[in-house]
């Protein structure tokens, strides 16, 4: 009787495993499909970014990255060009640009700031003349003793250090989530930061993004408040926009 019974169980159990070797074999092939596809993700593309801002492909590292915008800024005739001929010119419009400020309350003379990839530091020396002595700008190479070096996906400053940041190069981070998280984690709470940026034409091969609307920074200034946007004429860059950084909710 069990000869006859373990004779029986055999075809009963081989079925069902006869059905599950393709259904293993597909499943196996589709994780290694979905495997290969998610190594060939850039690991730069983050999710939460909104349809109007757009990272430029074609960096095969952060390393190569840096490098490539280190090329501009390292230029020896570019740099000659921004200490020479354009110095005064440049000066003189973020000069009126941050008297503007000041009119409108949202820069005073006792305001701490930062200009975010001052190059040589033209807006840095114009702070100082419009009367904001302790200013001072940030950028891969440093410019003494207006410029200080710093990455501003990594700004080498303490949280809550300045009252004022302005940038006009937005468009060239490859990571705008880490800018602006650097911006808002280094403003103090009910601090300014100002950015120029082109909404209507591409910048130069140097930028690593392309921004389309406000509505992307809106959604990346998360811990701020839009307090305006207005057309400027500012270098090629056709748009101001302006954040503060909201005040801290009470810990209870
Ligand atoms: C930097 O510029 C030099 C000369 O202009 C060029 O040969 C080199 O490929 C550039 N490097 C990068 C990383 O763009
Ligand atoms: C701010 O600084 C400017 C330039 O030094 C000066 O003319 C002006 O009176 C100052 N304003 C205030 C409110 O102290």
């Amino acid at each position: 009787m069990q000869n006859v019974h373990a004779g029986m169980k055999n075809p009963i159990l081989k079925l069902p495993l006869l059905l599950l070797k393709p259904f293993f074999l597909s499943l196996f092939l589709s994780l290694a499909v979905l495997f290969f596809l998610a190594l060939q993700t850039p690991r730069h593309r983050n999710p939460k970014l909104s349809p109007g801002l757009r990272i430029r492909p074609g960096y095969s590292s952060y390393d190569s990255y840096i490098q490539h915008q280190l090329n501009k800024t390292l230029n020896p005739k570019l740099r000659k060009i921004w200490t020479t001929r354009d110095w005064d010119r440049k000066v003189l419009v973020f000069s009126q640009f941050f008297r503007g400020l000041k009119e409108r309350k949202l820069l005073f003379n006792d305001s701490k700031a930062l200009c975010i990839g001052a190059r040589v530091g033209q807006e840095v020396e114009a702070l100082r003349r419009v009367g904001v002595g302790d200013s001072v700008g940030m950028d891969l190479v440093p410019y003494p003793p207006l410029v200080l070096k710093g990455d501003f996906h990594s700004q080498p400053f303490d949280d809550e250090t300045f009252d004022f940041e302005f940038s006009n190069v937005f468009d060239h981070a490859l990571h705008p989530w880490k800018f602006v998280r650097e911006i808002e984690r280094t403003l103090r709470a009910g601090g300014i930061c100002v950015l120029h940026v082109a909404l209507s034409r591409r910048a130069d091969k140097y930028s690593a993004n392309d921004l389309y609307s406000v509505a992307p920074l809106v959604e990346l200034f998360r811990k701020s408040d839009l307090v305006g946007v207005r057309n400027v004429d500012g270098f090629g860059l056709d748009t101001e926009v302006v954040f503060r950084k909201k005040e801290k909710e009470k810990k209870n």
